[in-house]
C-alpha cells in the first residue's frame, strides 16, 4: 500500500468538489464576484443563489422573502431556555444551543431530502437572527420585539436588536458585510458542517457543529477579537508600538492572514469603505471628536503588518470595525456572521447529500510500535506522555 500524502491542516488539499464557490480568480458565488453581488444585489438574493442555484427573478425573490419572515419566530420552550441559560453565557453559545434545539421542533428535522433541506435551511436562516437578538434582549432584561414581516434580513435584525428601525445606511452596510460572509468554499466551519451529515446525518446536526467550528478565534471569532486588539492599542499614537511589541511576542493579530489568500482578500477591500462611512456617520450622530480614531489605528496596524510579515488583512479585519461603528456589542459579532454563513452552510450540506460519500481521511500515525498488553498486576506506573 502506498503511503498516503500529508499536509498539515489540510493545506492545499483537495477535499471535495463544488459547484458553490470558488476563491480561484478571486472569490465568486455560483460565478458571481462578490464585488458584483456586493454592489448590485442584497443579502436576500445572495441567500437565494446559494440555496437554489441562481439569482431570484423579482417574483422569486418576494416568495422567498415572504417565507422567510413567516418563519421569523420561535418555539415558545426555545425562548424559555434562552432565559434559562447561565448569565455568562455568550450569544454564539447560545446559538449553537439553541440551532440544535431547533431541530427538536422542527417536523422535517430528519428528512434528508432536498425540497426538506431548502425548507429546514430558510427556517433557520429566519430563526437564527431571532435566537440571536431574542438571547441579547433577555440577556439585558429588555421587552421582546417581534420580528417584522415586511423588512429585510438585515434590517429585520438591525429592527428587532434594537426595538427601532436602523438608518438606510446602517442596514446597506451590515447588509454588504453579510453578502461578503455568506460563503467561503471549505472553510473550517463548513467543512465540520460536510463531514457531519456525510455520515448521513441532518441538517440541524451539521449547522450545529458549523457554528461549534466558526466560534475560534482562527476562524469566525476572529471578528470579536479584531475590536479587542484595537481598543488594546489606545489609538493611533500607540498603535505602531504596541503592534511591533505584539509581534515580537509571537502573538497573532487577529483579522490578518489566511490559509488561501496570500496577497489579500478581495472582501477586506470591499467592507472597508463601509467601515470607515459608518464610523464617520456615527461618531458625527454621537458628537464623538474623533469618528475616524480606530480606522487610523487599523490603518497604522496594516502599514506594519504588511511591512513586517507581508501579511493584509481579511474580512473579520473591517467587519469587526464596521459593527463597533455600528455600536453593536463585540459578542454578537461572531453571531452575524453565522447569521449570513447559514446560507452557505445549508448550500453546503444539501450539494454533499446531493452527491455524498462519507468523508474520513486517514492519519499518520506517530504512536508507540505495536507490544503486547503486560496483566495489570505486572504494570510498572508509566507516564502517559
Ligand atoms: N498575526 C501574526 N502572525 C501570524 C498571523 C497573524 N494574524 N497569522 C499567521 N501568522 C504567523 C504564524 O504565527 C506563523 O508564524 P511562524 O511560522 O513563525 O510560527 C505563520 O504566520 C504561519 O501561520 P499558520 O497558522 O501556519 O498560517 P495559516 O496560513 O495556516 O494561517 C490563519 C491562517 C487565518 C489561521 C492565520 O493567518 C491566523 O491565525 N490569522 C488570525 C486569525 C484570523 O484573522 N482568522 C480569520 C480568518 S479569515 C475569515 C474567517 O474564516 O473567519
Amino acid at each position: 500500500m502506498t503511503t498516503p500524502a500529508y499536509s498539515p491542516g489540510l493545506e492545499g488539499v483537495v477535499a471535495g468538489e463544488t459547484a458553490i464557490c470558488t476563491v480561484d480568480g478571486g472569490l465568486s458565488y455560483r460565478g458571481y464576484g462578490v464585488g458584483d453581488l456586493s454592489a448590485h444585489c442584497s443579502f436576500d438574493e445572495v441567500a437565494y443563489l446559494l440555496l437554489y442555484g441562481e439569482l431570484p427573478a423579482a417574483g422569486q425573490l418576494k416568495e422567498f422573502q415572504t417565507r422567510v419572515a413567516a418563519a421569523r419566530r420561535l418555539p415558545a420552550p426555545l425562548k424559555e431556555l434562552l432565559a434559562a441559560l447561565p448569565k455568562w453565557t455568550t450569544p454564539l453559545d447560545a446559538l449553537r444551543t439553541a440551532v440544535s434545539a431547533l431541530g427538536h421542533f422542527d417536523q422535517d428535522a430528519a428528512d434528508n431530502s432536498r425540497d426538506a433541506n431548502l425548507r429546514k435551511a430558510e427556517r433557520l436562516l429566519a430563526q437564527i437572527p431571532v435566537v440571536i437578538a431574542d438571547h441579547y434582549r433577555i440577556a439585558k432584561g429588555l421587552p421582546e420585539v417581534l420580528a417584522r414581516q415586511d423588512l429585510p434580513h438585515a434590517a429585520n435584525f438591525l429592527y428587532m436588536l434594537r426595538g427601532a428601525e436602523a438608518a438606510p445606511a446602517e442596514v446597506k452596510a451590515l447588509d454588504v458585510s453579510l453578502i461578503l460572509y455568506a460563503e467561503h468554499e471549505f472553510n473550517a466551519s463548513t467543512f465540520a458542517a460536510r463531514v457531519i451529515v456525510s455520515t448521513l446525518s441532518d441538517l440541524h446536526s451539521g449547522v450545529t457543529g458549523a457554528i461549534g467550528a466558526l466560534k475560534g478565534p482562527l476562524h469566525g471569532g476572529a471578528n470579536e477579537k479584531v475590536m479587542d486588539i484595537l481598543l488594546a492599542t489606545g489609538g493611533p499614537d500607540r498603535a505602531e508600538d504596541w503592534t511591533r511589541a505584539a509581534l515580537a511576542r509571537k502573538e497573532r493579530i487577529m483579522g490578518f492572514g489566511h490559509r488561501v489568500y496570500k496577497t489579500g482578500d478581495v472582501r477586506a477591500g470591499i467592507l472597508k469603505t463601509y467601515a470607515r462611512t459608518a464610523a464617520e456617520a456615527n461618531a458625527a450622530r454621537a458628537g464623538e471628536n474623533d469618528p475616524l480614531k480606530w480606522e487610523d489605528t487599523a490603518d497604522i496596524i496594516e502599514r506594519v503588518m504588511a511591512a513586517e510579515k507581508n501579511m493584509f488583512p481579511n474580512l473579520d479585519w473591517p467587519a469587526g470595525r464596521l459593527y463597533h461603528a455600528m455600536k453593536l456589542e463585540i459578542p454578537l459579532y461572531t453571531p452575524i456572521f453565522a447569521m449570513s454563513r447559514i446560507s452557505g452552510w445549508a448550500a453546503h450540506v444539501i450539494e454533499q447529500l446531493d452527491n455524498n460519500r462519507l468523508i474520513r481521511p486517514r492519519a499518520l500515525y506517530k504512536g508507540p510500535a505495536a507490544r503486547s498488553v503486560k496483566p495489570l498486576a505486572e504494570r510498572g506506573e508509566q507516564s502517559a506522555g
